[in-house]
Protein backbone atom coordinates (compact mmCIF):
# COMPACT_ATOMS: atom_id res chain seq x y z
CA UNK A 1 0.00 0.00 0.00
CA UNK A 2 1.69 3.36 -0.96
CA UNK A 3 1.89 5.79 1.60
CA UNK A 4 -0.57 8.31 0.06
CA UNK A 5 -3.69 5.93 0.40
CA UNK A 6 -2.29 5.25 3.75
CA UNK A 7 -2.67 8.42 4.92
CA UNK A 8 -5.98 8.99 3.25
CA UNK A 9 -7.36 5.42 4.82
CA UNK A 10 -6.34 6.89 8.03
CA UNK A 11 -7.46 10.43 8.52
CA UNK A 12 -11.22 8.57 7.14
CA UNK A 13 -11.36 5.93 10.10
CA UNK A 14 -9.60 8.38 12.48
CA UNK A 15 -12.64 8.64 14.86
CA UNK A 16 -13.62 8.10 17.94
CA UNK A 17 -15.00 4.04 18.45
CA UNK A 18 -15.24 1.68 21.20
CA UNK A 19 -12.12 -0.83 21.46
CA UNK A 20 -14.66 -3.97 21.23
CA UNK A 21 -13.39 -5.62 24.23
CA UNK A 22 -17.11 -6.39 24.61
CA UNK A 23 -20.94 -6.18 22.57
CA UNK A 24 -22.38 -4.56 23.28
CA UNK A 25 -19.92 -2.11 25.54
CA UNK A 26 -19.99 -0.91 29.01
CA UNK A 27 -21.18 2.60 28.33
CA UNK A 28 -24.63 0.88 26.85
CA UNK A 29 -24.76 -0.99 30.71
CA UNK A 30 -28.01 -0.13 32.75
CA UNK A 31 -29.20 0.64 36.58
CA UNK A 32 -32.31 -1.72 35.67
CA UNK A 33 -29.80 -5.09 35.88
CA UNK A 34 -29.27 -5.01 39.89
CA UNK A 35 -28.50 -7.58 42.28
CA UNK A 36 -32.25 -9.48 41.65
CA UNK A 37 -31.31 -10.46 38.15
CA UNK A 38 -27.78 -11.24 39.32
CA UNK A 39 -28.76 -13.48 41.64
CA UNK A 40 -31.42 -15.30 39.09
CA UNK A 41 -28.44 -15.53 36.19
CA UNK A 42 -25.61 -16.96 38.76
CA UNK A 43 -28.40 -19.44 40.22
CA UNK A 44 -29.11 -20.54 36.44
CA UNK A 45 -25.22 -21.22 35.79
CA UNK A 46 -24.66 -24.86 33.97
CA UNK A 47 -22.41 -26.63 36.27
CA UNK A 48 -20.68 -28.72 34.42
CA UNK A 49 -19.05 -25.99 32.43
CA UNK A 50 -15.66 -24.19 33.45
CA UNK A 51 -16.18 -20.71 34.43
CA UNK A 52 -13.57 -17.81 34.67
CA UNK A 53 -12.81 -15.36 37.48
CA UNK A 54 -11.51 -11.76 37.65
CA UNK A 55 -11.16 -10.07 40.78
CA UNK A 56 -10.43 -6.30 40.65
CA UNK A 57 -7.61 -4.46 42.91
CA UNK A 58 -8.56 -0.92 42.15
CA UNK A 59 -5.43 0.98 44.01
CA UNK A 60 -1.73 1.86 43.07
CA UNK A 61 0.86 3.82 44.46
CA UNK A 62 0.04 6.98 42.64
CA UNK A 63 -2.33 7.66 39.72
CA UNK A 64 0.04 7.65 35.51
CA UNK A 65 -1.17 10.84 33.56
CA UNK A 66 -2.65 8.50 31.35
CA UNK A 67 -4.32 5.97 33.44
CA UNK A 68 -7.29 5.11 32.06
CA UNK A 69 -8.16 2.05 34.51
CA UNK A 70 -10.77 2.11 38.15
CA UNK A 71 -8.16 2.83 40.26
CA UNK A 72 -7.05 5.52 43.19
CA UNK A 73 -3.57 6.07 44.20
CA UNK A 74 -3.38 5.28 47.94
CA UNK A 75 -0.51 6.17 50.50
CA UNK A 76 -1.94 4.33 53.83
CA UNK A 77 -2.57 0.60 53.18
CA UNK A 78 -5.62 0.21 55.41
CA UNK A 79 -7.91 0.95 52.86
CA UNK A 80 -6.23 -1.78 50.50
CA UNK A 81 -6.67 -4.45 53.70
CA UNK A 82 -10.15 -3.37 53.95
CA UNK A 83 -11.47 -3.93 50.79
CA UNK A 84 -9.45 -7.25 50.72
CA UNK A 85 -12.00 -8.41 53.59
CA UNK A 86 -15.13 -7.44 51.45
CA UNK A 87 -13.77 -9.05 48.65
CA UNK A 88 -13.44 -12.00 50.38
CA UNK A 89 -17.31 -11.43 51.53
CA UNK A 90 -18.24 -11.42 47.94
CA UNK A 91 -16.45 -14.53 47.05
CA UNK A 92 -18.89 -16.36 49.56
CA UNK A 93 -22.08 -14.18 48.70
CA UNK A 94 -21.50 -14.84 45.35
CA UNK A 95 -20.62 -18.67 45.26
CA UNK A 96 -23.61 -19.76 48.02
CA UNK A 97 -26.09 -18.60 44.65
CA UNK A 98 -24.27 -21.31 42.42
CA UNK A 99 -26.36 -24.47 42.48
CA UNK A 100 -23.09 -26.47 42.64
CA UNK A 101 -19.24 -25.91 43.35
CA UNK A 102 -18.11 -24.55 39.97
CA UNK A 103 -14.64 -25.30 38.36
CA UNK A 104 -12.86 -22.30 37.37
CA UNK A 105 -9.91 -22.78 34.92
CA UNK A 106 -9.00 -19.31 34.61
CA UNK A 107 -8.37 -16.92 37.72
CA UNK A 108 -7.57 -13.05 36.80
CA UNK A 109 -5.63 -10.67 39.32
CA UNK A 110 -6.37 -7.35 37.41
CA UNK A 111 -6.59 -3.63 38.72
CA UNK A 112 -5.20 -0.93 39.35
CA UNK A 113 -2.22 -2.86 40.95
CA UNK A 114 -2.66 -6.28 41.97
CA UNK A 115 1.15 -5.57 43.25
CA UNK A 116 -0.08 -3.32 46.22
CA UNK A 117 -1.14 -6.10 47.54
CA UNK A 118 0.87 -7.45 51.30
CA UNK A 119 1.48 -11.47 51.40
CA UNK A 120 -1.04 -12.41 53.83
CA UNK A 121 -4.07 -10.31 51.55
CA UNK A 122 -2.85 -12.69 48.51
CA UNK A 123 -2.98 -15.85 50.39
CA UNK A 124 -6.20 -14.39 52.13
CA UNK A 125 -7.70 -13.96 48.67
CA UNK A 126 -6.39 -17.08 46.92
CA UNK A 127 -7.93 -18.99 50.03
CA UNK A 128 -11.24 -17.63 49.64
CA UNK A 129 -10.87 -18.33 46.11
CA UNK A 130 -9.62 -22.04 47.15
CA UNK A 131 -12.55 -22.72 49.29
CA UNK A 132 -15.40 -21.70 46.79
CA UNK A 133 -14.62 -22.49 43.85
CA UNK A 134 -12.71 -25.64 42.21
CA UNK A 135 -9.59 -24.11 40.74
CA UNK A 136 -7.79 -26.29 37.99
CA UNK A 137 -4.33 -26.35 38.79
CA UNK A 138 -3.22 -26.84 34.78
CA UNK A 139 -5.72 -23.35 34.32
CA UNK A 140 -4.11 -19.87 33.98
CA UNK A 141 -3.79 -17.72 36.83
CA UNK A 142 -2.36 -14.66 35.99
CA UNK A 143 -1.38 -11.43 37.59
CA UNK A 144 -0.89 -7.83 36.81
CA UNK A 145 1.85 -5.96 38.02
CA UNK A 146 3.44 -2.36 38.39
CA UNK A 147 7.32 -3.36 38.05
CA UNK A 148 7.96 -0.40 40.79
CA UNK A 149 7.87 -0.72 44.34
CA UNK A 150 7.81 -4.75 44.16
CA UNK A 151 9.13 -7.00 47.08
CA UNK A 152 10.11 -10.37 46.97
CA UNK A 153 8.47 -11.67 49.69
CA UNK A 154 5.19 -10.41 47.39
CA UNK A 155 5.84 -12.52 44.13
CA UNK A 156 6.75 -15.65 46.45
CA UNK A 157 3.37 -15.16 47.69
CA UNK A 158 1.41 -14.58 44.18
CA UNK A 159 3.91 -18.12 43.25
CA UNK A 160 2.21 -19.37 46.22
CA UNK A 161 -1.17 -18.93 45.48
CA UNK A 162 -0.85 -20.53 42.26
CA UNK A 163 0.34 -17.82 39.86
CA UNK A 164 1.67 -18.88 36.60
CA UNK A 165 1.45 -16.46 33.98
CA UNK A 166 2.44 -12.54 35.07
CA UNK A 167 1.73 -8.87 33.55
CA UNK A 168 3.91 -5.90 33.72
CA UNK A 169 3.09 -2.39 32.94
CA UNK A 170 5.95 -0.90 31.08
CA UNK A 171 4.33 1.62 28.35
CA UNK A 172 7.42 3.21 27.21
CA UNK A 173 11.05 2.90 28.23
CA UNK A 174 12.39 6.77 27.11
CA UNK A 175 13.17 8.92 30.09
CA UNK A 176 11.69 12.21 28.14
CA UNK A 177 8.26 10.12 27.39
CA UNK A 178 8.22 8.53 31.14
CA UNK A 179 8.51 12.01 32.50
CA UNK A 180 5.53 13.14 30.38
CA UNK A 181 3.23 10.58 31.58
CA UNK A 182 4.25 10.82 35.26
CA UNK A 183 5.81 6.91 35.33
CA UNK A 184 9.34 7.04 36.01
CA UNK A 185 10.40 3.41 35.35
CA UNK A 186 14.37 1.99 34.82
CA UNK A 187 14.78 -0.63 32.67
CA UNK A 188 16.98 -2.15 35.70
CA UNK A 189 14.08 -2.03 37.76
CA UNK A 190 11.52 -3.86 35.34
CA UNK A 191 14.60 -6.51 34.56
CA UNK A 192 14.49 -7.37 38.27
CA UNK A 193 10.42 -7.57 38.16
CA UNK A 194 10.77 -10.02 35.78
CA UNK A 195 13.29 -12.17 36.95
CA UNK A 196 12.16 -12.09 40.50
CA UNK A 197 8.56 -13.66 39.03
CA UNK A 198 10.98 -16.31 36.55
CA UNK A 199 12.87 -17.41 39.73
CA UNK A 200 9.57 -17.77 41.31
CA UNK A 201 8.83 -20.40 38.74
CA UNK A 202 6.24 -18.02 36.60
CA UNK A 203 7.50 -18.29 33.85
CA UNK A 204 5.10 -16.70 31.41
CA UNK A 205 5.32 -12.48 30.76
CA UNK A 206 3.85 -10.98 29.07
CA UNK A 207 4.62 -6.89 28.96
CA UNK A 208 2.36 -3.89 28.37
CA UNK A 209 3.58 -1.35 25.76
CA UNK A 210 1.40 1.87 24.62
CA UNK A 211 2.28 3.83 21.30
CA UNK A 212 0.64 7.79 20.77
CA UNK A 213 1.99 8.57 24.13
CA UNK A 214 3.10 12.17 24.19
CA UNK A 215 6.47 13.17 22.95
CA UNK A 216 6.71 10.03 21.58
CA UNK A 217 8.63 9.22 17.92
CA UNK A 218 9.36 6.25 15.80
CA UNK A 219 12.54 5.96 17.25
CA UNK A 220 12.42 6.47 20.70
CA UNK A 221 9.68 3.59 20.26
CA UNK A 222 12.30 2.05 18.55
CA UNK A 223 14.78 2.02 21.24
CA UNK A 224 11.91 0.63 23.81
CA UNK A 225 11.03 -2.42 21.53
CA UNK A 226 14.93 -3.18 21.99
CA UNK A 227 14.87 -2.72 25.70
CA UNK A 228 11.38 -4.84 25.49
CA UNK A 229 13.30 -7.39 23.44
CA UNK A 230 16.03 -7.96 25.71
CA UNK A 231 13.31 -8.78 28.67
CA UNK A 232 12.58 -12.14 26.03
CA UNK A 233 8.78 -11.36 27.19
CA UNK A 234 6.15 -14.62 25.91
CA UNK A 235 3.82 -11.93 25.15
CA UNK A 236 3.79 -8.29 24.28
CA UNK A 237 0.50 -6.35 24.53
CA UNK A 238 0.27 -3.03 23.02
CA UNK A 239 -2.43 -0.64 23.13
CA UNK A 240 -3.13 2.86 21.62
CA UNK A 241 -3.16 5.39 24.30
CA UNK A 242 -6.85 6.26 25.11
CA UNK A 243 -6.88 10.10 25.60
CA UNK A 244 -10.35 11.49 26.98
CA UNK A 245 -9.67 14.05 29.51
CA UNK A 246 -13.35 15.70 29.21
CA UNK A 247 -13.61 12.15 31.67
CA UNK A 248 -10.54 11.42 33.45
CA UNK A 249 -9.44 14.46 34.96
CA UNK A 250 -5.83 13.47 35.87
CA UNK A 251 -5.25 13.22 32.15
CA UNK A 252 -5.39 17.08 32.12
CA UNK A 253 -1.41 16.70 32.85
CA UNK A 254 -0.57 15.56 29.72
CA UNK A 255 -0.19 18.30 27.18
CA UNK A 256 -2.25 17.56 24.34
CA UNK A 257 -0.18 19.54 21.52
CA UNK A 258 2.83 17.17 22.45
CA UNK A 259 0.24 13.81 21.26
CA UNK A 260 1.25 12.38 18.20
CA UNK A 261 -1.16 12.89 15.50
CA UNK A 262 -3.51 10.15 13.57
CA UNK A 263 -0.95 9.71 11.23
CA UNK A 264 2.08 9.30 13.52
CA UNK A 265 0.16 6.65 15.60
CA UNK A 266 -0.42 4.78 12.34
CA UNK A 267 2.85 4.27 11.61
CA UNK A 268 3.86 3.71 15.05
CA UNK A 269 1.45 1.13 15.26
CA UNK A 270 2.74 -0.64 11.90
CA UNK A 271 5.99 0.18 12.57
CA UNK A 272 5.51 -1.92 16.07
CA UNK A 273 4.06 -5.04 14.20
CA UNK A 274 7.25 -4.89 11.62
CA UNK A 275 9.82 -5.27 14.65
CA UNK A 276 8.04 -7.54 16.96
CA UNK A 277 7.33 -9.93 13.88
CA UNK A 278 11.32 -9.52 12.86
CA UNK A 279 11.83 -10.41 16.08
CA UNK A 280 10.20 -13.99 16.07
CA UNK A 281 6.62 -12.88 17.54
CA UNK A 282 3.23 -14.10 15.86
CA UNK A 283 0.89 -11.40 15.56
CA UNK A 284 -2.50 -11.93 17.82
CA UNK A 285 -5.40 -10.11 16.99
CA UNK A 286 -4.84 -6.26 16.24
CA UNK A 287 -2.06 -5.56 19.03
CA UNK A 288 -1.49 -8.30 20.74
CA UNK A 289 2.08 -10.69 19.98
CA UNK A 290 3.45 -14.05 21.21
CA UNK A 291 6.33 -15.91 21.14
CA UNK A 292 5.34 -19.44 19.24
CA UNK A 293 4.86 -22.46 21.05
CA UNK A 294 2.67 -19.59 23.38
CA UNK A 295 -0.87 -20.71 24.11
CA UNK A 296 -1.94 -17.45 22.57
CA UNK A 297 -0.21 -18.19 19.33
CA UNK A 298 -1.88 -21.77 18.47
CA UNK A 299 -5.30 -20.76 20.69
CA UNK A 300 -8.95 -20.02 19.36
CA UNK A 301 -8.74 -17.00 20.58
CA UNK A 302 -10.74 -14.76 22.65
CA UNK A 303 -11.53 -11.45 23.64
CA UNK A 304 -12.72 -10.03 26.94
CA UNK A 305 -12.33 -7.29 28.85
CA UNK A 306 -8.20 -7.48 29.33
CA UNK A 307 -7.77 -7.79 25.68
CA UNK A 308 -6.88 -11.20 23.97
CA UNK A 309 -7.17 -14.30 25.79
CA UNK A 310 -7.32 -18.13 25.10
CA UNK A 311 -9.62 -18.49 28.51
CA UNK A 312 -12.35 -20.08 26.39
CA UNK A 313 -14.90 -20.13 29.08
CA UNK A 314 -18.06 -18.34 28.50
CA UNK A 315 -19.24 -17.17 32.12
CA UNK A 316 -16.49 -14.68 33.67
CA UNK A 317 -17.57 -13.65 37.06
CA UNK A 318 -15.87 -10.44 38.34
CA UNK A 319 -15.31 -9.55 41.98
CA UNK A 320 -14.24 -6.25 43.33
CA UNK A 321 -15.34 -2.74 42.72
CA UNK A 322 -16.33 -1.89 39.21
CA UNK A 323 -15.57 -5.64 38.37
CA UNK A 324 -17.29 -6.74 35.16
CA UNK A 325 -18.85 -10.13 34.56
CA UNK A 326 -20.30 -11.84 31.55
CA UNK A 327 -23.05 -14.90 31.82
CA UNK A 328 -25.28 -16.60 29.76
CA UNK A 329 -28.10 -13.73 30.16
CA UNK A 330 -25.63 -10.84 29.89
CA UNK A 331 -23.30 -7.98 31.64
CA UNK A 332 -22.95 -6.95 35.36
CA UNK A 333 -20.80 -4.64 36.68
CA UNK A 334 -20.33 -3.99 40.44
CA UNK A 335 -20.58 -0.84 42.37
CA UNK A 336 -17.27 1.29 40.86
CA UNK A 337 -16.66 3.38 44.16
CA UNK A 338 -14.54 1.22 46.53
CA UNK A 339 -16.65 2.79 49.75
CA UNK A 340 -20.17 1.83 48.08
CA UNK A 341 -18.97 -1.78 47.20
CA UNK A 342 -17.45 -2.41 50.45
CA UNK A 343 -21.37 -1.26 52.27
CA UNK A 344 -23.01 -2.91 49.77
CA UNK A 345 -21.24 -6.36 50.40
CA UNK A 346 -21.09 -5.39 54.28
CA UNK A 347 -24.75 -5.53 54.09
CA UNK A 348 -24.74 -9.02 52.76
CA UNK A 349 -25.97 -8.19 49.54
CA UNK A 350 -24.65 -8.45 45.82
CA UNK A 351 -23.08 -5.61 44.88
CA UNK A 352 -24.23 -5.31 41.31
CA UNK A 353 -24.84 -1.68 40.11
CA UNK A 354 -25.59 -1.85 36.51
CA UNK A 355 -25.42 -4.37 33.43
CA UNK A 356 -26.87 -5.79 30.11
CA UNK A 357 -29.36 -8.16 29.48
CA UNK A 358 -28.75 -9.36 25.92
CA UNK A 359 -30.93 -10.38 23.29
CA UNK A 360 -30.84 -13.03 20.51
CA UNK A 361 -29.75 -10.45 17.87
CA UNK A 362 -27.11 -8.49 20.57
CA UNK A 363 -25.45 -12.30 20.72
CA UNK A 364 -25.51 -12.78 16.73
CA UNK A 365 -23.40 -9.14 16.88
CA UNK A 366 -20.80 -10.37 19.55
CA UNK A 367 -19.89 -13.22 17.88
CA UNK A 368 -19.60 -11.60 14.51
CA UNK A 369 -17.31 -8.55 15.85
CA UNK A 370 -15.55 -10.82 18.24
CA UNK A 371 -14.43 -13.18 15.21
CA UNK A 372 -13.69 -10.78 13.23
CA UNK A 373 -11.38 -8.92 16.29
CA UNK A 374 -9.61 -12.42 16.84
CA UNK A 375 -9.54 -13.62 13.10
CA UNK A 376 -10.04 -11.07 11.16
CA UNK A 377 -13.28 -13.33 9.15
CA UNK A 378 -16.18 -14.75 10.05
CA UNK A 379 -18.58 -17.28 8.34
CA UNK A 380 -22.06 -17.06 7.53
CA UNK A 381 -22.90 -20.58 7.71
CA UNK A 382 -21.12 -20.30 10.83
CA UNK A 383 -23.68 -17.65 12.10
CA UNK A 384 -26.50 -19.71 10.76
CA UNK A 385 -25.40 -22.88 12.26
CA UNK A 386 -25.15 -21.17 15.84
CA UNK A 387 -28.33 -18.73 15.70
CA UNK A 388 -30.77 -20.06 13.08
CA UNK A 389 -32.92 -17.53 12.27
CA UNK A 390 -31.69 -14.64 14.77
CA UNK A 391 -28.82 -14.16 11.98
CA UNK A 392 -30.69 -13.27 9.32
CA UNK A 393 -30.70 -9.46 9.69
CA UNK A 394 -27.19 -9.34 10.54
CA UNK A 395 -26.14 -11.42 7.11
CA UNK A 396 -28.18 -8.84 5.23
CA UNK A 397 -26.06 -6.12 7.51
CA UNK A 398 -22.49 -8.13 5.65
CA UNK A 399 -24.21 -7.75 2.21
CA UNK A 400 -24.52 -4.32 2.64
CA UNK A 401 -21.21 -3.69 4.50
CA UNK A 402 -19.35 -5.43 1.53
CA UNK A 403 -21.30 -3.79 -0.81
CA UNK A 404 -20.54 -0.07 0.55
CA UNK A 405 -16.61 -0.79 1.53
CA UNK A 406 -15.24 2.00 -1.37
CA UNK A 407 -11.50 1.52 0.66
CA UNK A 408 -11.01 -2.32 0.14
CA UNK A 409 -10.97 -3.08 3.60
CA UNK A 410 -13.37 -6.24 3.33
CA UNK A 411 -13.69 -9.10 0.79
CA UNK A 412 -16.92 -11.13 0.55
CA UNK A 413 -17.25 -15.28 -0.87
CA UNK A 414 -20.39 -17.31 -0.69
CA UNK A 415 -19.56 -17.98 2.73
CA UNK A 416 -17.03 -15.68 4.55
CA UNK A 417 -16.60 -12.17 5.43
CA UNK A 418 -13.05 -11.21 5.72
CA UNK A 419 -10.94 -8.37 7.09
CA UNK A 420 -8.26 -7.94 3.72
CA UNK A 421 -4.86 -7.30 4.53
CA UNK A 422 -5.37 -3.82 4.13
CA UNK A 423 -8.27 -3.46 6.23
CA UNK A 424 -6.85 -5.23 9.63
CA UNK A 425 -5.45 -1.71 10.74
CA UNK A 426 -8.96 -0.23 10.47
CA UNK A 427 -11.25 -3.32 12.05
CA UNK A 428 -12.80 -1.61 14.73
CA UNK A 429 -14.30 0.63 11.88
CA UNK A 430 -15.88 -2.59 10.52
CA UNK A 431 -16.90 -3.69 13.90
CA UNK A 432 -18.41 -0.48 14.00
CA UNK A 433 -20.90 -1.04 11.45
CA UNK A 434 -22.11 -3.91 13.01
CA UNK A 435 -22.85 -2.04 15.98
CA UNK A 436 -26.10 -1.69 16.66
CA UNK A 437 -26.17 0.45 19.32
CA UNK A 438 -23.57 3.42 18.57
CA UNK A 439 -25.56 6.18 17.81
CA UNK A 440 -24.49 9.38 19.66
CA UNK A 441 -22.14 7.46 22.02
CA UNK A 442 -18.90 8.00 20.43
CA UNK A 443 -17.48 11.01 22.15
CA UNK A 444 -17.11 8.45 25.23
CA UNK A 445 -14.27 6.32 23.10
CA UNK A 446 -10.89 6.32 21.74
CA UNK A 447 -9.33 6.99 18.44
CA UNK A 448 -9.92 3.70 16.26
CA UNK A 449 -6.52 4.29 14.93
C1 LIG B 1 -3.88 -2.24 35.17
S1 LIG B 1 -2.61 -1.56 34.19
C2 LIG B 1 -1.26 -2.72 34.29
C3 LIG B 1 -0.68 -3.06 35.67
C4 LIG B 1 -0.08 -1.98 36.52
N1 LIG B 1 -1.12 -1.17 37.09
C5 LIG B 1 0.91 -1.12 35.79
O1 LIG B 1 0.52 -0.10 35.25
O2 LIG B 1 2.09 -1.50 35.79
C6 LIG B 1 -3.31 -1.90 32.65
C7 LIG B 1 -2.66 -1.43 31.37
O3 LIG B 1 -3.60 -0.64 30.65
C8 LIG B 1 -2.91 0.19 29.73
N2 LIG B 1 -3.51 1.54 29.79
C9 LIG B 1 -3.83 2.24 30.89
N3 LIG B 1 -4.35 3.43 30.55
C10 LIG B 1 -4.40 3.47 29.20
C11 LIG B 1 -4.85 4.42 28.24
N4 LIG B 1 -5.35 5.61 28.61
N5 LIG B 1 -4.75 4.11 26.93
C12 LIG B 1 -4.24 2.94 26.53
N6 LIG B 1 -3.79 1.99 27.39
C13 LIG B 1 -3.86 2.26 28.71
C14 LIG B 1 -1.45 0.19 30.12
O4 LIG B 1 -0.70 -0.48 29.15
C15 LIG B 1 -1.44 -0.57 31.44
O5 LIG B 1 -0.28 -1.34 31.58
S1 LIG C 1 -1.25 2.43 34.62
FE1 LIG C 1 -1.21 0.88 36.22
S2 LIG C 1 0.10 1.80 37.86
FE2 LIG C 1 -0.45 3.47 36.49
S3 LIG C 1 -2.27 4.35 37.51
FE3 LIG C 1 -2.99 2.89 35.93
S4 LIG C 1 -3.32 1.01 37.00
FE4 LIG C 1 -2.03 2.29 38.32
Amino acid sequence: MDTTTDAALVRRHARALPRYTSYPTANHFKPEIGPEIYDGWLAALATDQPISLYVHIPFCHALCHYCACNTKAVRRYDPVSRYVEAVVGEIGIVAARHRARLTASHLHWGGGSPSMLEPGDIQRLAGAFAAAYDIDPDGENAVEVDPRHLREDQVAAFAAAGVNRVSFGVQDFDPAVQAAIGRLQDFAVTQRAVDLFRAHGVRSVNVDLVYGLPLQTLDSLGRTLDDVLRLEPERIATFGYAHLPERMRHQRLIDSSTLPGADDRYAQSQAIVRRLVDAGYARVGIDHFARSGDSLSSADLRRNFQGYTSDGADTLIGFGASAIGKLPGGFVQNSVAAGEYERRIGNGELATARGFAVSSDDRVRAFLIERLMCDFRVSMRALVDRFGEAARPVLARIGDVARGDADGLVALDDDRLEVTERGRPFVRSICAEFDAYLGGSRARHSMAV
